[in-house]
């Protein structure tokens, strides 16, 4: 635990956010965990205006200081944080990073591993297989993240029915609810453990 005695939470995404502001939301005026710092690398991305609108510190990341670089390591080390989060999260995390947080950082997936995952598999990508696929169940995984797509140990699985006229928008909205339910309270049950 950092020094200010909270847990500090940093959420990484790449997009609109939605997962991001659950978070945000579980977190508020939490006596233990808080939601320090929202890590994009992308500037149109929506959660950075859910940071600002929040009031959460936002780091905009550029990708060979991630990727091959630092992987700004000592920034999320000064400013105390001690979980990452991803939440729609598209640059694959660099060696340098999950060997500085070992088993402390973790990702959600709009499928149910260790199908539809990899490169290239993320949002509307992943729906579309889905249901190219005929499959009739989908669902969400929460899982450590390691230095591959999409393969650390799952934590939590949740699943959904997929029905005749499903599109991956109707898919995608479902997953979202999954996501929403459960995703800030496995990682509130993981962290306080
Ligand atoms: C979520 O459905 C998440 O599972 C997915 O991106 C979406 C982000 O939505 N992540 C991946 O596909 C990672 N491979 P949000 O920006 O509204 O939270």
């Amino acid at each position: 635990m950092s020094s200010n005695s909270y847990i500090n939470l940093a959420i990484f995404a790449s997009g609109k956010g939605s997962n991001a502001q659950e978070i945000i939301t579980r977190f508020k005026g939490h006596p233990k965990i808080r939601v320090a710092l929202i890590v994009s690398n992308k500037p149109e991305a929506g959660v950075l205006g859910i940071a600002q609108g929040e009031g959460i510190d936002a780091l905009l990341i550029e990708r060979e200081r991630f990727l091959k670089g630092d992987g700004y390591v000592p920034v999320l080390k000064k400013k105390g944080i001690d979980w990452i989060i991803l939440a729609g999260f598209l640059w694959k995390v660099p060696a340098s990073l999950i060997q500085a947080y070992p088993g402390r950082i973790i990702n959600i997936h709009p499928a149910l591993l260790p199908n539809y995952g990899g490169k290239g598999m993320y949002g509307h990508f992943v729906h579309e297989a889905v249901i190219k696929a005929g499959e009739t169940e989908s669902g969400i995984t929460i899982h450590f993240v390691d230095e591959h797509y999409d393969h650390g140990q799952t934590i939590f699985q949740a699943t959904c029915a997929v029905e005749p006229g499903d599109t991956p928008d109707t898919l995608a909205g479902k997953i979202h609810i999954l996501e929403h339910r459960h995703y800030p309270e496995v990682i509130e049950r993981l962290i306080s453990q």
